[in-house]
């Protein structure tokens, strides 16, 4: 009977647990983990733009750790991060639009095509100034054509 007892106590604070979290706003942890792996995002660009544009001195090692953590981004299982319907609309703390989940928008080939970049960064980042340079245009296009295309514009 205790056993029982503890068992529906268990229970009770499970459900109680899902309540709470319903209270919150919605999709709250979703957006929380995405805004953090594109601020991250951001930050490895940053430290690369700033080599290209000639703010920092051009370091081999620097440019290719940055390159390597946007790359390993990249390829993070997005599966869980963008539940249709948590959009703006749904909870103010993002600024994904609805359309970001319209076939027309083609979400998934701009993240292709976003990760492609970051590959070919990966690729070029160590090599060179010239070569960071030249990878540092499709890498930072392929961040804005999704922006565009899947952001409430500010
Ligand atoms: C395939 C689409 C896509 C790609 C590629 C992409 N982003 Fe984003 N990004 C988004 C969306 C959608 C949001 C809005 C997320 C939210 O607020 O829930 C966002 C938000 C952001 C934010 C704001 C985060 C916050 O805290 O509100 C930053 C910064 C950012 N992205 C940087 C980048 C950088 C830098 C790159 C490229 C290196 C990049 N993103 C590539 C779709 C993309």
């Amino acid at each position: 009977m205790k056993k029982l007892f503890a068992g529906l106590t268990l229970a009770a604070m499970v459900m109680g647990g899902a309540g709470l979290a319903q209270d919150k706003p919605p999709f709250a942890m979703e957006i929380k983990a995405r805004q953090g792996i594109m601020a991250y995002r951001a930050l490895n660009l940053g430290r690369l733009g700033a080599m290209a544009k000639g703010e920092a001195e051009y370091n081999a090692e620097a440019a290719q750790a940055a390159a390597d953590a946007l790359a390993a981004s990249a390829q993070l299982d997005e599966s869980l991060l963008w539940p249709e319907g948590s959009d703006h609309s749904a909870n103010p703390a993002t600024t994904a639009d609805a359309k970001l989940w319209d076939i027309e928008t083609d979400y998934d080939g701009k993240h292709t095509e976003f990760v492609n970049a970051a590959l070919a960064m990966q690729q070029a980042a160590g090599q060179g100034l010239d070569q960071l340079k030249a990878a540092m245009g499709p890498l930072g296009a392929s961040c804005g054509s999704c922006h565009k295309a899947t952001r409430i514009p500010n």
